[in-house]
């Protein structure tokens, strides 16, 4: 576990990287004019349209509209986290990154660490103790080998067995209570969570238990009871058995997704060693980010019914905004009333690797789900097909694999591309360049203001502010005071900022506001085309924006105070406010 990086460390490190540097590591640079050129790593060209610029710190392609900082590349080339690329390029330029003091108290998480570890190894003790535990295993087809591979225990039947053996001080018992060992009654007394079950351990990527799945013997409810969410355990992020899998596999060529704990120790016990399952959530984009740091190959093995084809629908929809050209995302269906670990109990590890290769790509189950959902013969069906397909399609970057899936979606509604394209133009025709592309249509609506298709006012303001930071130097916040437009609040914030301080650069501004709803979409402001001539003065255009929505900000506050004299409802003060401004030059026709 990481604790959080000072934000000045992540500011300094972006604004000192040399993006031709740390690119140059890892494709193939080549210099034209002020900028570089490449292919673009991440998609299929045979000319350059990859471009970085020293000057801003941020790569862009034209092409496929990937684009970034420093950082941003390293994520997205060298799939790593936040962390872990802030980590790498500190490494890069022989930097320690310090840890923000009393933000973390990093002793506790230790503390917990500890804790599962030794709840772990007392349940593994259990399982030998315990007959019926083991017979249990047995009867699913576990062997000894894979239960100590998965670290496989048993808790037993009891009240206070966790509890009685751990519990020994106030101090331990508030350890057992922050790794959900042990539940709190309302009279302050304590009892274990686990009781008579086999107990799966849930490892987080460095091989540490950071929660339990714990499965009843035979009948009984619930049939699996997990660990609470702690501060050690999110179930939206962790995914059980990737851990065994890196363990078990060289290099990963595939991972395939399954629903349950006995699904993928059941396929290990058959020599099927990259089987991750999720815990009892839907995929998210989180799994799906891991999944695809490890390997280019993902598939989805669910159950053969209608929970599962359910649960595979959910996976393509958080699986559409990965789809790069290399990666490969494929479903598959296994027969009815089975689940991937009574299907190679019964049928071997052959047929079951057999039915993974033979899985659904995500373009044909997409469509084909969506055509089951239609009247595919009549006109209005097909309509209705395209309509329901537009809101997908649009989350899928574009490139190829997008243009490839319009295709077959087009055979499917019996259109031509074109036409079919034209049908579905609002949600992936880009204003400039295709980065912009698609996702307007789910966005919120202050977002979409800002990246829509009409650029406004503030959009061209924010454009200029985040390629020419110092442009910014001279700006007056107090200007933009009850302006009211989409985006103006981003705006104002990114003055104070580059007021504050003059000295910085496009990347860092746009490291700082990578997670914020809004903020995060600046990159594709700074890719936008800029003019580059001697005439361009990118701090006069700016200082003219703001006036322009100075003016539009007073003129909407006029037509305000008109209503309510129009009302009766004007006080004193805001007649003396509407006497004030109407003598300006106000309304003067510019908006
Ligand atoms: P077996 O019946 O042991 O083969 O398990 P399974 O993995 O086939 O179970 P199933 O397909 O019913 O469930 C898949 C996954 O959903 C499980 O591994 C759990 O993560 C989760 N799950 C199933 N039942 C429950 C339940 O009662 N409570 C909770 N919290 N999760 C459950
Ligand atoms: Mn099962």
């Amino acid at each position: 576990m990481t604790g959080r990086i000072p934000q000045h460390f992540i500011d300094d490190l972006v604004a000192r990287a040399d993006i031709v540097e740390v690119l140059g590591r890892r494709i193939q640079l080549r210099k034209a004019g002020r900028e570089f050129k490449a292919l673009c790593p991440f998609h299929d060209e045979k000319t350059p349209s990859f471009t970085v610029s020293p000057g801003k710190g941020f790569y862009h392609c034209f092409g496929c509209g990937a684009h970034g900082t420093t950082l941003g590349f390293l994520m997205d080339y060298d799939h790593m986290s936040f962390v872990e690329a802030v980590e790498a390029l500190a490494q890069m330029m022989g930097l320690e990154v310090p840890q923000e003091e009393g933000q973390r108290p990093a002793r506790r998480y230790d503390e917990l660490f500890e804790m599962l570890d030794k709840a772990e190894r007392w349940f593994q003790a259990r399982l030998k103790d315990d007959e019926r535990a083991v017979e249990y295993l047995k009867s699913r087809g576990i062997d000894g080998a894979t239960a100590r591979r998965f670290g496989i225990g048993y808790a037993p039947d009891g009240w206070s067995g966790i509890l009685d053996r751990f519990g020994t001080s106030n101090e331990q018992i508030e350890r057992l209570l922050a790794t959900g060992l042990i539940i709190r009654k309302d009279n302050g007394q304590h009892y274990d969570r686990f009781r008579d079950r086999i107990m799966f351990p849930i490892r987080d990527s460095r091989g540490r238990c950071i929660g339990f799945g714990g499965r009843v013997l035979g009948g009984g409810e619930p049939k699996y009871l997990n660990s609470p969410e702690t501060v050690l355990f999110h179930k939206g992020r962790e995914l059980y058995g990737l851990y065994e899998a890196r363990q078990a596999l060289r290099s990963i060529e595939r991972l395939v997704v399954v629903e349950g704990y006995m699904d993928v120790v059941g396929l290990a016990r058959h020599g099927i060693d990259y089987a991750v399952a999720t815990l009892g959530t839907a995929t998210t984009e989180d799994h799906l980010n891991r999944l695809f740091r490890l390997t280019e190959n993902v598939f989805f093995c669910f159950d053969g019914d209608r929970a599962g084809r359910a649960a595979a629908w959910r996976a393509l929809e958080n699986a559409l905004p990965m789809i790069r050209e290399g990666r490969q995302i494929r479903f598959v269906f296994l027969p009815e009333k089975q689940d991937p670990d009574s299907f190679v109990r019964e049928r071997g590890a052959p047929e079951f690797e057999a039915a993974v290769e033979g899985g659904m790509p995500l373009s044909d189950f997409l469509i084909e789900e969506l055509a089951s959902r239609v009247d595919h013969d009549s006109v209005d069906g097909r309509a209705r097909l395209a309509e329901l397909a537009r809101p997908l399609v649009a989350r899928i970057p574009p490139g190829v694999y997008r243009e490839l899936l319009m295709q077959k979606l087009a055979e499917a509604i019996g259109l031509s591309a074109p036409k079919l394209a034209a049908l579905l133009s609002d949600a992936t025709a880009a204003p400039k360049g295709p980065a912009a592309a698609g996702r307007a249509a789910s966005r919120p609506a202050r977002a979409r203001a800002i990246h829509g298709r009409k650029p406004s006012v503030v959009r061209r303001a924010l454009t200029l502010i985040m390629n020419f930071p110092k442009a910014g130097a001279d700006l007056h916040v107090e200007d933009l005071a009850g302006v009211d437009r989409p985006g103006v609040d981003l705006l104002r914030d990114i003055i104070e900022t580059v007021r504050a301080e003059p000295n910085i650069t496009t990347a860092v501004l746009l490291e700082r506001w990578r997670k914020d709803p809004q903020g995060r979409h600046l990159g594709k402001l700074v890719a936008a085309e800029l003019p580059d001539d001697e005439e361009f003065d990118p701090a006069a255009e700016l200082a003219q924006c703001i006036s322009q929505l100075a003016q539009a900000g007073l003129h909407d506050r006029i037509e305000i105070l008109i209503e309510k004299e129009r009302l009766g409802s004007l006080s004193a003060d805001e007649k003396a406010e509407l006497r004030n401004l109407s003598r300006r030059p106000a309304g003067g026709g510019i908006l």
